[in-house]
């Protein structure tokens, strides 16, 4: 009887070890994802709070691109795409689109003109309920090479130091690019009339298997008119999301979807590198906006446009940022869904 009472409780003892050697295992897990083994490694957290102005992030918002409008259309695929990829969203149809116009601010009330990049997020639902999505910005380049970069460039951006960013751009010589772009290309008045670029580098798939690199674009149909900032400033404030919510209501708003292929040796892992004006583009559809929706609590507040969300037929590459942004907006929708309370409603 002792025995048995005694071999029992060593069943239990080790039973016990096995939970706390789980649970220790499952703590060094927590502690390593979270960041606090390796005090200089990047989290998600990290890049997520980098975004935040010195007075807090503004409860609620995206914690960036935090100021934007909803919409929803529908996709018209004209069945270019499934050439290279066998992607049902490629398929001839047309399929549902929600999207959201954007500033690339953390703050949901910044005056238009203060604002320089300008970006859309897109969801598209194919017929056998797979979805594509994205977001894309109005830049030709991404300003840094690495996930790791992009966070320096936040504190850069927010030092006390005057010369951070100039230190910054010593260091970092691909931020060259965007930084010209910013200097010089013109604004528009028009969410309508922007070109969004996804700039990061996706692998089709095709039918056969075989895989090419692409990014891809949409590119507005309509006219174009370049204005310059104080011209924007002189519009108000918020003349963007007015401004869209007017012309949908006049007509739909259409873009063509472009896919870029790349040529063997492209840079693929940088989207700080724009590929040659040469390569081959596939027009693959048209984006039709077709009515503006309301931003609080409208369809885009609960989505996140996480770029890794991709039908069969579309996956990431070795661009090592779907990977981190994925990582940082779950974190951001995470907080902003919990502070639901501070988000305004209509
Ligand atoms: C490591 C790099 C990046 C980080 C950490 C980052 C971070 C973020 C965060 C935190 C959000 C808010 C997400 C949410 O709450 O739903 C966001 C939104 C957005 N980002 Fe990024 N981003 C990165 C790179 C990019 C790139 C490369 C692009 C474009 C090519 C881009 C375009 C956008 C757009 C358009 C939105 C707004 C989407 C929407 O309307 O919900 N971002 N980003």
């Amino acid at each position: 009887m002792r025995e048995t009472l005694a071999s029992s409780l060593r069943t239990h003892l080790g039973a016990y070890a096995t939970i706390g050697a789980v649970v220790t295992a499952l703590a060094g897990g927590f502690a390593y994802t979270a960041g606090w083994l390796s005090p200089g490694r990047l989290t998600p957290t990290k890049l997520v709070d980098a975004f935040a102005p010195p007075g807090g992030p503004a409860l609620g918002h995206r914690r960036n691109h935090a100021k934007g409008i909803c919409f929803t259309g529908v996709f018209e695929s004209n069945g270019q795409g499934s050439v290279a990829s066998r992607a049902a969203v490629f398929a001839p149809g047309t399929f549902p689109a929600l999207g959201r116009f954007n500033l690339g601010t953390a703050d949901p009330g910044a005056p238009d003109a203060t604002v320089r990049v300008r970006g859309l997020g897109l969801q598209i639902t194919a017929a056998n309920g797979e979805v594509w999505r994205s977001a894309m910005i109005d830049a030709p380049v991404f300003p840094v090479s690495t996930p790791q970069a992009f966070y320096d460039l936040l504190l850069a951006s927010r030092s006390k130091d005057p010369d951070a960013l100039k230190t910054f751009a010593g260091a970092h010589p691909e931020f060259a690019a965007f930084g010209a772009w910013a200097k010089s290309a013109p604004y528009t008045g028009s969410y309508a009339e922007e070109r969004y670029n996804g700039l990061n580098t996706f692998l089709l798939v095709a039918a056969s298997g075989a895989e090419r690199p692409a990014r891809w674009s949409f590119v507005p149909q309509g006219p174009v008119v370049p204005i310059s900032a104080a011209d924007l400033a002189a519009r108000g404030p918020d003349h963007l999301e007015k401004e869209i919510a007017e012309r949908v209501a006049k007509a739909p708003q259409r873009w063509t979807a472009q896919l870029t292929l790349a040529d063997p040796g492209d840079p693929t892992a940088d989207p700080s590198k724009a590929w040659p004006e040469t390569r081959a583009t596939v027009a693959v559809g048209t984006l039709v906006v077709q009515r503006i929706e309301a931003e609080p609590d409208g369809p885009c507040r609960d989505i996140n446009f996480d770029p890794t969300v991709l039908p069969d037929g579309i996956r990431v590459s070795d661009d090592p940022f779907p990977a981190a942004r994925s990582a940082a907006y779950a974190r951001s929708f995470d907080l902003r869904t919990a502070e639901a309370k501070h988000y305004p409603s209509r």
